[in-house]
């Protein structure tokens, strides 16, 4: 075995080889160079694609982004540098030197020694025209693209820190991550929203399963993170997550991202719903602070979790039926637009993990949803049924008590009260930079009838 410690070593040794070569240009990224203290004459080399091109009488102006940051940075360069390959959407590589910039715009500029284009896009063909601001319903024609423009640029530079920051939070908190599979043998949700894994070629024996029983694509981790809280007390995961709901709606992904987390020794809603207040707040702090740019219009929705409504104190609607994405807006508008949580749901519409609050005459469980403006539900969460009796007639009331065995068997071995929640991240995101279509939120959307790529 070649040791941890040994192995640091040789690494050590490695990055600490002398190199007999004369130093190159440094390479920037374009945040770092529009970040330079000292712009004073430093030979640098810059890559990325030309946002924009102006040809004047004797200078040319580029501006280059390789999307570190949403401002691109101005190349001035000689007039004879001029040439129809530095088109838009051309990847170029810049040499030169860094220097203050004269214009109020800009700290630095990059005055061209060297311009080298390294691919060539013809403007005509390219789908995005210079100083266009082509709606997000046009982009997503193209999901191979899109990611060059300022719009999803942004969107996805945030994505990026926001989930950083949801790691920061559970890491600081003391949570331990988890992977959760992806593929699973169980209905979490026992709504029937299933994706089923199955080899695309027929193995050997045709009608056997390949892992022998039916096994799907996970509609969520939380049984999972259950065993696992009842060995590391706090735990989450932060993965892909898949649902076969046939909806083109505007908050509905056939794959998306969720955020769970499963805590053990919680007794009330209101411990969950901190974590979850406290989860959302951190996030988006952080988020703002790293790129305030990118994210601007959140502020408005920064807003904490108002007031508590029960379900069953504040009746707004019919008794026992489930809140609609109209219910969820009224909610959260009668309430002053702002973060709302809505807890103790009829026992009848929630799956067999809620816990019972054995309450009547209208029977609820301990759960909790958090509503948000723009969204609707962002939160799902609930405490979950850790004793034995209860959980084994809710099990034997589904039909389900064989496959669960292993799920009492929790309840049997050291079994504590305990809840948790999941967030769906593309909601979050949609939230706090208020997006109207969750497809505009993900890379690569997947939902009914597309899957583009
Ligand atoms: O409310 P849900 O279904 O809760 C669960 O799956 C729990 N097992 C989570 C847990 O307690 N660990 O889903 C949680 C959140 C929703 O509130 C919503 O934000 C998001 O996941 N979500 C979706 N997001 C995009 N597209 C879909 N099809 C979604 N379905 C749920
Ligand atoms: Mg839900």
């Amino acid at each position: 075995m070649f040791g941890a410690w040994r192995l640091l070593r040789v690494l050590r040794s490695c990055s600490s080889a002398p190199c007999p070569r004369p130093k190159p240009a440094a390479k920037l990224s374009v945040r770092e160079a529009l970040r330079a203290q000292n712009s004073n004459g430093e030979r640098v080399k810059v890559q990325g694609w030309i946002r924009s091109v102006r040809s004047q009488k004797e200078v040319l102006f580029l501006h280059v982004n390789d999307g570190s940051s949403l401002e691109s940075l101005q190349v001035v360069a000689d007039s004879n540098f001029d040439s129809r390959e530095l088109a838009f959407g051309s990847s170029v590589e810049v040499h030169g030197k860094l220097v203050k910039s004269p214009a109020k715009r800009q700290n630095v500029e990059l005055k061209a020694e060297k311009i080298e284009v390294v691919g060539n896009c013809d403007p005509k063909d390219f789908p995005f025209k210079y100083k266009e601001r082509p709606p997000l319903e046009y982009l997503r024609q193209f999901p191979h693209l899109r990611c060059r423009t300022n719009a999803l640029g942004s969107i996805l530079r945030v994505r990026s820190e926001a989930t950083a920051a949801i790691h920061s939070f559970f890491k600081d908190s003391g949570f331990v991550h988890i992977h959760t599979p992806i593929i699973t043998s169980n209905d979490c949700e026992g709504a029937g929203e299933l994706f089923q894994v199955e080899p695309s070629s027929k193995i050997k024996v045709p009608e056997e399963n390949f892992f022998d029983v039916p096994a799907f694509l996970t509609v969520s981790g939380q049984l999972h993170l259950e065993v696992m809280s009842g060995a590391f007390t706090q735990v989450f995961t932060f993965g892909p997550t898949f649902r076969a709901e046939n909806s083109q709606s505007r908050r509905h992904l056939a794959e998306f991202y969720m955020v769970e987390a499963e805590i053990s020794f919680v007794e009330s809603l209101q411990d969950l719903m901190q974590v979850m207040e406290g989860l959302f707040k951190s996030a988006t702090m952080m988020v703002l602070s790293n790129c305030p740019e990118d994210v601007e219009l959140c502020h408005k929705f920064m807003a904490p979790g108002q007031k508590i409504r029960t379900y069953a104190e504040k009746q707004l609607f019919n008794w026992g039926v489930d809140l609609h994405t109209e219910h969820e807006k009224y909610l959260v508008k009668h309430c002053g637009n702002v973060p709302v949580f809505v807890i103790n749901y009829p026992l009848a519409l929630k799956p067999f993990y809620m816990r019972d609050n054995e309450d009547g005459p209208q029977h609820t469980v301990a759960a909790v949803d958090l509503l948000v403006p723009g969204v609707g539900e962002l939160f799902g969460g609930s405490l979950r049924e850790e004793r034995y009796h209860f959980l084994e007639q809710r099990l034997a009331s589904s039909g389900l008590t064989e496959a669960y065995q292993w799920y009492l068997d929790l309840r049997r071995f050291g079994s504590v009260p305990h809840g948790g929640f999941g967030m769906g991240f593309e909601r979050y995101l949609q939230c706090i930079l208020g997006i109207d279509n969750i497809k505009d939120v993900i890379p690569f959307p997947r939902f009914t009838h597309s899957c583009l790529l």
